[in-house]
């Protein structure tokens, strides 16, 4: 693995060995063990030309736990303000020998264009691109699946939400698909959901919440995405809350056993309530803590330092 850009293309074997590796590295992301010494003498680069809170910090915190060093562009204070093209900011950055870029932009595409001119040793993580892809997401969402459902080959998933806009939900429903997940079903307004979707993705497309949510193991809440969209689309968020809002009551139609989850940040009272954000089947802050393990599996593995690790150099869960 060189780049990790998009779920598309991978097939089952590569997630799972992701999914498998990442396992061994939740000792360290829980702190048991404080370090490994995996990525020493690496240099990783956070490139965030996007607002995030969960992606670019636990970015940090993997590279950190992998004993790489880590550099963290503000784009709003670099010299990308003062009119530095992408490329030049590239190559100085690979000037002080960093070997991975972590990128997320506003660009569908963005995190491929600077795979594609990066230097050949760089390697290059998309950390959420455009309307796009958000790979690492749907990998730390399927982490936290398998834990607490152990087999893929029995779920029915509903992603629920704003699926036209989603990078989230697109690369979900490859991985989710990918993994062998037989009922996969994506539920928005008709102002909300892709074309073709159920054709381009292989899964099943409701406008209704109490019926795409029946019987789910899986029930994942998506954020209404208001800077990529043409707010016409867009009912009230009083409106959409009202249809698609999930409360305890509609979620009734679910397994009993279901779990709740949203890859944040949460709208509180648009796409779900506090009460089942905050509830008893809500995994939302254990798919945060999961995204660290994940992160070290991707970087890791992006670095080649994967094999350190299956020659002995320890496991590392403490
Ligand atoms: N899930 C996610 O991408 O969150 P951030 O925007 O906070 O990184």
């Amino acid at each position: 693995l060189k780049h990790f850009l998009t779920i598309e293309g991978l097939n089952r074997g590569l997630l799972t060995e992701i999914l498998d590796y990442a396992e061994g590295f939740l000792g360290v992301a829980r702190q048991a063990v404080k370090k490994v010494p995996l990525c020493r003498g690496r240099v990783v680069a956070n490139l965030f030309f996007e607002n995030s809170t969960r992606t670019r910090t636990t970015f940090e915190l993997a590279a950190k736990r992998l004993s790489a060093d880590v550099l963290n562009l503000n784009i709003s204070t670099s010299a990308t303000a003062k009119g530095e093209t992408l490329l030049d900011t590239l190559r100085n950055l690979e000037a002080m020998q960093v070997d991975m870029f972590v990128v997320r932009h506003a660009q569908s595409g963005a995190a491929h264009f600077i795979a594609a001119h990066a230097a050949p040793h760089v390697s290059v993580i998309n950390a959420g691109d455009g309307r796009h892809a958000h790979p690492t997401q749907a990998m730390l969402d399927m982490f936290t699946i398998r834990r607490h459902k152990g087999d893929f080959s029995r779920l029915r998933v509903a992603i629920v939400g704003d699926i036209l806009h989603s990078r989230v939900a697109r690369s979900q429903m490859l991985a989710l698909k990918a993994l062998g997940v037989p009922d996969v079903r994506v539920i928005a307004p008709r102002t909300l959901m892709p074309a073709q979707v159920e054709e381009a993705f292989g899964v099943s497309a409701y406008h209704d919440l109490r019926e795409g949510v029946r019987d789910a193991d899986v029930v994942i809440m998506l954020r209404i995405q208001h800077e990529r969209m043409n707010s016409a689309l867009l009912p009230s968020e009083h409106e959409y809350f009202q249809l698609f809002g999930l409360t305890e009551k509609r979620l009734a139609t679910a397994r009993p056993d279901a779990i709740v989850m949203h890859p944040g940040p949460i709208n509180r009272g648009v796409e779900m309530d506090s009460q089942v954000a905050d509830g008893p089947r809500s995994v939302i802050l254990e798919q945060v803590s999961n995204g660290i393990a994940v992160r070290m599996a991707v970087m890791s593995m992006c670095l080649g330092a994967q094999n350190l690790h299956t020659q002995g150099q320890g496991e590392f869960n403490g």
